[in-house]
């Protein structure tokens, strides 16, 4: 598995670098297609980050189940396999396309602030944001929506019953599986956060605090025991009992705010979704408290105006025009971003067609505008390092395209005790201070500002997209701020530029999010390319493997072709993605 890694590593380097040579070539001997393979198949496919939890969606597939059974299924099943990101602790956004009523529904399962919250809870006592507080103690945690969020989905949407949906997951935690490279680099890197908590250091560690080697049985009776709870009471198993008990002990004992009136107020939301058009492609995404949706939108329409195909995939004025757009995007999501139910957003305006004219209108194909020079919108126009994605799609032409997330790898990094899973640090994704950046380096005010019962913006973007009234691709990814840019360019790489969904997926990726004032870009981009970029003022990073930049997201996606073939597409930029199909 680890040279299978490395490989990857490896692919993506050579590959993304022959890939672009070859595309300008006039008759391309070598095409994207011919260099990167999705999974195929016929009847339905899971993709996810984890083999096991793939694999759990195929089975309630195959079992006669819908796409939101398979989609449950995986959830649950990730929390198990995946405990970086997959969880019980933690909350997310799924997107449902319901086929026969051709109907997409966004749900959302955020974690809510809870009552004890208030705007300054991360403020020390130098006036300062104290972010050992923000990302690692149990104030960072919200109330999970998680398992509220999957078990809705399933009672509406799905059609097999709770116990069948959650015996994968229940398997894999109690009979244990076959510890896996991806989980053991994983946990070797993350020993020193999670071993600082008992709980953690016993659900992830040998009794003498040894990682779990590749292939070594990994067993975890608490959770197992948390999720018979669920599958047996259903919301009241988590939420009520001794599941309740044991997260609010933990809260007390370790100066946590959630107490038993936070779990049991906690509301999953029905949100409108976001549609938007480019070129005859219908996108529909998250809306708020996503803040990806109406940035996705909002840069298509931008985007719609640059003849993209022209200036060629990932060639200098496309990371240009591309990154130019993203800064005006993060400036405006920075100030008018935050909970719908608690902040007015103006989705409306956002994701006009003429507001994006306004911005293209101000973009310099020759120089780029320092980020300095702007600013969010000071009037819009009147209304006229953990996450993890899976997709799904059924037989029947539904699909779901989920993510959610703990927000760092392994969340706070505390678990609670005795009921086997860990606990989300997701509070910092509110702006503790305006101008203090969270952990993803974003800027935040009023609108996302720390709030009882409020749930903090998210970039998670789980999004569909259509073609002539037919669903043809779920997609989304991890990866903080760099979500949106993620998602984006694997749309454009759909539509734009022809690619299959795994070529979409592969190719090199760059990221600006206006501060820092800065394009991160994979390895795989020219030195012609970056210093074309450099020439027109735009800093580019000039170590593109190194620090925390050496890739931008994991995008799980699927897609379906005209007859009837389905493409799945597992990002190879993280370890262990799987896609299962029949
Ligand atoms: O909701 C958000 O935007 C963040 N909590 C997501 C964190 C994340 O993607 C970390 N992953 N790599």
């Amino acid at each position: 598995m680890k040279i299978t890694n490395k490989i990857s590593f490896a692919v993506i380097a050579l590959f993304g670098l022959s890939a672009a040579t070859f595309a300008q070539d006039a008759a391309p001997l070598i095409t994207y297609d011919s260099l990167y393979h999705p999974t195929l198949a016929r009847n339905g496919m899971v993709v996810s980050q984890s083999y096991y939890a793939s694999e759990a969606g195929l089975e309630m597939l195959k079992a006669g189940g819908n796409a939101v059974d398979a989609a449950v299924a995986t959830g649950f099943a990730l929390a198990v396999s995946h405990p970086q990101a997959g969880n019980l602790g933690g909350g997310g956004f799924m997107m449902v396309y319901l086929k026969d009523q051709d109907k997409t529904i966004a749900i959302d399962y955020r974690e809510m602030a809870p009552a004890k919250a208030h705007r300054d809870l991360f403020i020390g006592p130098d006036g300062n944001v104290d972010k050992k507080m923000a990302f690692f103690s149990l104030k960072s945690s919200g109330t999970p929506g998680t398992v509220k969020g999957l078990i809705e989905a399933l009672e509406k949407y799905g059609t097999l019953p709770l116990a069948q949906v959650m015996a994968p997951a229940i398997r894999l935690a109690e009979e244990g599986f076959k510890m896996t490279w991806a989980l053991q680099d994983s946990l070797t890197r993350a020993q020193d956060r999670l071993k600082g908590n008992a709980a953690s250091r016993s659900y992830y560690y040998k009794p003498d605090g040894s990682v779990y080697e590749e292939g070594e049985l990994f067993r975890q009776p608490d959770l197992a025991k948390t999720l018979k709870a669920i599958a047996g009471k259903g919301i009241a198993g988590f939420y009520e009992g001794w599941v309740a008990d044991k997260i609010v002990a933990t809260m007390q004992q370790g100066g946590g705010l959630i107490d038993h009136a936070d779990l049991k107020a906690y509301k999953v939301k029905y949100r409108t979704p976001i549609e938007g058009s480019f070129r005859g492609y219908k996108i529909v995404t998250m809306p708020p408290p996503s803040s990806g949706g109406v940035h996705i939108i909002q840069m298509l329409n931008v985007l719609e105006g640059f003849d993209l195909k022209g200036f060629g995939h990932n060639s200098a004025d496309y990371v240009h025009s591309l990154s130019e757009t993203m800064k005006y995007a993060y400036a405006d999501r920075s100030k008018y971003l935050g909970d719908p139910d608690y902040f007015d957003v103006p989705v409306g305006p956002l994701i006009s067609k003429g507001y994006s004219a306004d911005i293209r209108a101000k973009i310099d194909m020759a120089k780029a505008t320092p980020s300095t020079e702007i600013s969010p919108a000071a009037k819009l126009p009147e209304e006229s390092h953990d996450t993890t994605q899976f997709s799904v799609v059924d037989r029947f032409g539904n699909m779901v395209a989920n993510t959610y997330t703990l927000n760092f790898t392994y969340g706070n990094g505390k678990s609670v005790a005795g009921a086997g899973f860990l606990l989300n640090n997701e509070m910092d994704d509110f702006s503790a201070k305006p101008g203090s950046p969270n952990a993803f380096g974003l800027l935040g005010g009023e609108a996302n500002a720390i709030e009882a019962g409020k749930r903090p913006l998210s970039s998670m973007t789980p999004t569909f997209v259509f073609k002539d009234g037919k669903p043809i691709m779920a997609t989304g990814s991890p990866g903080g701020s760099r979500i949106i840019t993620t998602v984006l360019q694997v749309i454009l790489n759909v539509t734009e530029f022809d690619m299959n969904v795994q070529a979409a997926t592969s190719v090199p990726r760059f990221h600006h999010q206006w501060f820092p004032d800065r394009v991160f870009v994979e390895a795989g981009f020219s030195v012609d390319t970056r210093r074309a970029l450099v020439a027109k003022g735009q800093v580019v990073n000039s170590e593109p493997t190194g620090g925390d930049i050496r890739v931008l997201g994991a995008a799980q996606s699927v897609m379906l072709l005209p007859g009837g073939m389905i493409h799945g597409a597992p990002d190879p930029r993280r370890p262990g993605a799987h896609a299962a199909g029949y």
